[in-house]
C-alpha cells in the first residue's frame, strides 16, 4: 500500500518536472549537476557524443574572453537542448567560473546561479539546433586550468553530459582546494545517544545499529558533527525543515554507489528533487560502503547560508535553532553522483529539534498530508508553489 502511494506521488512529480525538461532551457536548480532528469533515462556515454565544444583558444589569462561553438560532428544531427558552464579542473570542480556574455539570444540564456551572474547557458526553445555560438569571459580570479563541460539534450531519451574541452591557464594557477572525501571511516558509537551525543533514531523501536537509517550529531565550539548512514548505496541524506512538509529544506547528502563517493549540500525542491550548491565549509569528510549501507559523517559550521529559488537571496540556516530533522535516501544515477529521487516518502522527527540537547529523538514517514499533497493534489500543490514564491 505505501509503495504505491510513493509510485503514484513520483509519477506525477516526474510529470510536472518534465513539463520543462528541455523545452525553455535548463530550470535554475541544475546549476552544480547539469544533468537533464528525464525520468528515469541515463545519460549517454560522453565518448559517444556526436555534439561538441570548440573554443577558439586553448589557454587563458584572468579577464580573457573566449568564443566558444557548440555543434554536432556528423552533419544533420541536431539537439534541442543544452547547457554549458566552466569549472576548474582540478580543486574545488563545483565552481561556476567566468560568464557568458550577450548570450540572451533567440536560441540561448543565462542563469545567475550561486550569487554570480549569467555564469551559466542554457537554451530557449526546443527548435532543433546545429550549432550555437557564445562568447564567454573569464574573471579576474585564477582558477587554474579549466573546462567547458556542456549537457546536450537530442530528444527525451538522448542525452549526453560531461561533454569537455580544456583550457589551459597562462601563468601561475592559483588552485582552489576541494575538502577531501576520506574513506576511513570510524564505527558508530551508538551507546553514547542520548547522553555523549543526540541521536534520530529509526523507525521508531531500534536502538542504533539495528536501525533502517539513523543520525548522530553532536555540537562543539561552532561546529556540529554528524554521522549517518542509510539502508541502501546511492545516497543518504540529512535535511533541517521548518515545517513537516516536502521542500524548501537544506540537505547534505553523502552519494556512494561504485568508486564515487561524494558530498552535497544543497536544497530540496518540492518535488523531491535535490539543488546542488557550493559545500564550503563542510570539513572532516569520510564516506564508506559497508555491507551494501552507506555510512558518512563530516562537520558543519553551526552557521551557513544558502541560496533560495532563484539564487538571488539567501537564507541563513542556524542550526542552534530548532528544525525537523529529515532524513531520505535513495539511488544516484549510474556512473555519476547525481541523486534520483526518494525512494521512500523520508521520516522525519515529531518534534523540533534541538540540535545542543544529547537526546534520542524518534519520527515517522513524511506525514499523510504531504501525501495528499503531492500524488492527488497537483493544482494545489502547485499553487502552494507560486504561494511560496511570492
Ligand atoms: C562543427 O564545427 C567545426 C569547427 O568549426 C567544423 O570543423 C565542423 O565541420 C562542424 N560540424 C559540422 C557537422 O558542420
Ligand atoms: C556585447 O554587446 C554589446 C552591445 O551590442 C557590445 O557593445 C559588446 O562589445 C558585446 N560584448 C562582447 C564581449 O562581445
Ligand atoms: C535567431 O536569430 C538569427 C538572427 O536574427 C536568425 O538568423 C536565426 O534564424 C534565428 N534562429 C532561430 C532558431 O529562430
Ligand atoms: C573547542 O575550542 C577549544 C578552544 O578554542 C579547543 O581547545 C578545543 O579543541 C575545541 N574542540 C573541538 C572539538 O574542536
Amino acid at each position: 500500500m505505501e509503495g504505491r502511494y510513493v509510485l503514484c506521488l513520483f509519477v506525477v512529480l516526474f510529470h510536472i518536472h518534465c513539463a520543462q525538461c528541455y523545452s525553455s532551457g535548463a530550470p535554475w536548480y541544475t546549476c552544480i549537476t547539469m544533468f537533464p532528469v528525464h525520468n528515469d533515462v541515463q545519460q549517454q556515454p560522453a565518448l559517444s557524443s556526436p555534439f561538441q565544444v570548440i573554443a577558439d583558444q586553448t589557454s587563458y589569462f584572468p579577464g580573457t574572453i573566449l568564443q566558444l561553438k557548440i555543434n554536432s560532428t556528423m552533419s544533420g544531427r541536431t539537439f534541442k537542448g543544452f547547457q554549458m558552464r566552466a569549472r576548474p579542473v582540478n580543486g574545488d570542480t563545483e565552481q561556476v567560473v567566468g560568464q557568458f556574455v550577450n548570450a540572451s539570444t533567440n536560441v540561448s540564456r543565462t542563469l545567475d546561479c550561486l550569487g554570480d551572474v549569467q555564469n551559466v547557458v542554457t537554451n530557449r526553445d526546443a527548435t532543433s539546433k546545429e550549432e550555437v555560438t557564445l562568447t564567454w569571459m573569464m574573471s579576474e580570479s585564477n582558477f587554474g586550468n579549466i573546462e567547458f563541460v556542456v549537457t546536450f539534450v537530442e530528444d527525451f531519451n538522448t542525452f549526453w553530459t560531461e561533454v569537455t574541452t580544456q583550457i589551459t591557464v597562462i601563468g601561475v594557477a592559483d588552485e582552489l582546494n576541494a575538502e577531501i572525501v576520506s574513506t576511513e571511516f570510524n564505527d558508530i558509537n551508538w551507546d553514547s545517544c542520548g547522553s555523549g551525543k543526540g541521536c534520530f533514531l529509526y523507525p521508531r523501536l531500534c536502538s542504533g545499529s539495528n536501525c533502517y537509517t539513523g543520525l548522530t550529531y553532536q555540537i562543539t565550539n561552532e561546529s556540529l558533527r554528524f554521522e549517518m548512514f542509510g539502508p541502501q548505496l546511492g545516497y543518504i541524506a540529512v535535511g533541517f525543515s521548518e515545517d513537516k512538509l516536502l521542500g524548501y529544506d537544506e540537505m547534505i547528502s553523502c552519494t556512494g554507489d561504485g568508486d564515487i563517493l561524494s558530498i552535497q549540500r544543497g536544497y530540496s525542491t518540492d518535488d523531491a528533487f535535490f539543488e546542488r550548491q557550493y559545500k564550503n565549509g563542510i570539513t572532516n569528510i569520510q564516506v564508506s560502503i559497508q555491507d551494501d549501507k552507506l555510512y558518512c559523517s563530516f562537520t558543519r559550521p553551526v552557521s551557513m547560508n544558502i541560496f533560495n529559488e532563484g539564487h538571488t537571496t539567501q537564507t541563513m540556516v542556524d542550526l542552534t535553532q530548532s528544525y525537523y530533522i529529515m532524513l531520505a535516501w535513495g539511488d544516484v544515477f549510474d556512473g555519476t553522483d547525481v541523486l534520483r529521487q526518494y525512494k521512500e516518502l523520508p521520516p522525519i522527527t515529531d518534534e523540533m529539534v534541538d540540535l545542543s540537547a544529547r537526546e534520542i529523538v524518534r519520527g515517522s514517514s513524511m506525514p499523510w498530508e504531504t501525501k495528499i499533497h503531492g500524488t492527488y493534489n497537483t493544482r494545489n500543490m502547485l499553487s502552494d508553489i507560486n504561494m511560496r514564491n511570492q
